[in-house]
């Protein structure tokens, strides 16, 4: 008994020592640690009180588990820029590995992430990604989304279907190597998987799995349902894998997974190889799902914002009338032309701060930062929220306002702040496609429809559904008045 009490003590004093010199928070409770002193509905909003409570580095208990949050531009760019070997890290978090099971590319550390980061950022850029090429098939997604929202002219109707669909067509087409109509019934599913995935990693019942995993799957939910449309949405990926594994021809590899594919055969021999089909299948599910429903939310959420401001709508046409006209698409090389516009659809990323804490972060090894020691494997909250919404940086941080990146000349004027995409060495590696997706997106529809809501705009709820893991925009129906 004696032996079992001092083993005890030992581990318990084994614990604190590791996380003594942790940065400051809030006392946690023995069981539920600060659980229970915030809204988790509304996590990252707590998270923004600690950083001015605390400083730029702090420290909250999620149960057992220590999280440092990481807030203001200084600090972030000097743990993901300049300490960016050591915070490099994906957390451990229990739904995304129900996806991964820790291959890919998204929820992996060390070699294995580097090696498949290196390779999908090459081979979406050999696929087009960030070039011309992949815009003609940007337009081509926009002219059929045109297409389909002229068919509801008259009658009000929920554009968030046809987004995803649209949007998910230009990642399936690189990834896939072609493109799925409206009514396919496997890429319903598909989407219908990616819909859910977002919607539950986001709500309250996926941030008490990622806490609670072991618990949570005890009880019955809409959970279940997912793990199955899960790996049904694996399953998928792999038929396409092994499929290709037959077929393909060596010389010229036709999508990302022939490329793949052709890289597992080249490295048959090597026994330390990443390139196997666990990695592949995963790689695939993190571009799909990652290319899918974050940039169609974001379409999404522009309309929204058109219908609530008015004038903002009428401007951006008004810019898009005297440079493009009704006679063509709009094409990247406009951009320069459209700095409202370009102004617009900045400010409706940075206003949606869709990944207020990115993706979680984790430490790859004991690292010193500020006084404080933050030990390996603890888990890192880059709350970029701190970042879009500080009003040192913007002129109006809460309210949706494009003079945020409009100088007093009119033009387009960066800024440094805009870190939507997270920064340093995990910083989303779609930024290229999603640049040329929102720009063409947005435009094709505002050159054809004036977007009107249901309600009056005073009475429009632009906040989102859900705000945990990603604050995901509402759904909502609208009219699409054909402009022409
Ligand atoms: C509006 C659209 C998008 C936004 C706002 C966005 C934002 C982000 C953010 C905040 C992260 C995490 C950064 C971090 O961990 O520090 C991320 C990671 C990632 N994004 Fe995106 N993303 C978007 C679209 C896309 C698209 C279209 C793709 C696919 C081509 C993509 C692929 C990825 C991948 C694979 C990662 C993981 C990178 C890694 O772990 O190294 N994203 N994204």
């Amino acid at each position: 008994m004696a032996v079992l009490a001092l083993f005890l003590l030992w581990k318990i004093r084994g614990k604190q020592s590791r996380f003594d010199r942790l940065p400051p928070g809030p006392a946690p409770n023995l069981l539920l640690g600060n659980l229970l002193q915030f809204n988790i509905k509304e996590a990252y909003k707590y998270y923004l009180e600690l950083s001015e409570k605390y400083g730029s580095v702090a420290t909250i208990w999620l149960a057992n588990t220590p999280v440092v949050i990481i807030s203001g531009y200084q600090a972030l760019k000097e743990t993901m820029i300049g300490l960016g070997e050591e915070f490099s890290g994906r957390a451990i978090y229990p739904l995304l590995m129900k996806s991964t099971y820790g291959y890919g590319v998204l929820s992996t550390s060390g070699h294995r992430w580097k090696e498949m980061r290196k390779f999908s950022l090459a081979t979406l850029k050999n696929f087009g990604m960030g070039r011309r090429s992949i815009e003609e098939r940007v337009k081509e997604e926009a002219e059929n989304l045109v297409e389909m929202f002229k068919k509801c002219e008259g009658s009000a109707f929920s554009p968030a279907d046809m987004l995803l669909n649209a949007v998910s067509n230009v990642i399936c087409s690189i990834v896939f190597g072609q493109r799925f109509e409206f009514e396919d019934p496997q890429f319903k599913s598909l989407l219908r998987t990616v819909n859910t995935y977002f919607a539950i990693l986001s709500s309250p019942l996926g941030q008490i799995y990622n806490i609670f995993p072991r618990l949570v799957s005890l009880f019955p939910g809409k959970h279940h349902e997912l793990f199955k449309d899960l790996e049904e949405a694996r399953e998928y990926c792999k038929c396409e894998a092994q499929a290709r594994m037959n077929s393909l021809d060596p010389s010229s590899p036709q999508d990302f997974i022939e490329a793949f594919v052709l890289k597992i055969k080249e490295e048959k021999d090597n026994p330390k190889t990443e390139y196997n089909f666990d990695n592949l299948i995963s790689v695939i599910w993190n571009l799909f799902s990652a290319g899918t429903e974050t940039t169609s939310s974001t379409v999404r959420h522009a309309l929204l914002l058109m219908m609530k401001h008015p004038d903002v709508q009428e401007r951006v046409q008004r810019e898009i009338d005297e440079v493009v006209g009704q006679d063509r698409w709009p094409s990247t090389e406009d951009r320069q032309n459209l700095p409202y516009t370009e102004a617009v659809i900045h400010e409706v990323q940075r206003h949606m701060d869709i990944a207020p804490i990115a993706v979680p972060h984790k430490m790859m090894c004991d690292t010193e930062y500020n006084g404080y020691v933050i030990p390996k494997d603890v888990m890192v909250f880059p709350l970029l929220s701190s970042v879009l919404k500080d009003p040192k940086l913007w002129k109006n941080p809460n309210c949706f306002d494009p003079e945020n990146f409009l100088d007093a000349d009119g033009r387009f004027q960066k800024n440094y702040a805009f870190v939507v995409f997270g920064m340093g060495k995990r910083a989303c590696l779609g930024e290229a496609l999603v640049r040329i997706e929102l720009f063409i997106f947005f435009t094709s529809l505002l050159q054809h429809f004036t977007f009107k809501a249901m309600v009056p705009p005073v009475e429009l709820d632009t906040t989102p559904t859900n705000c945990s893991f990603g604050r995901m925009p509402r759904t909502y129906e609208c009219y699409a008045i054909s402009r022409k």
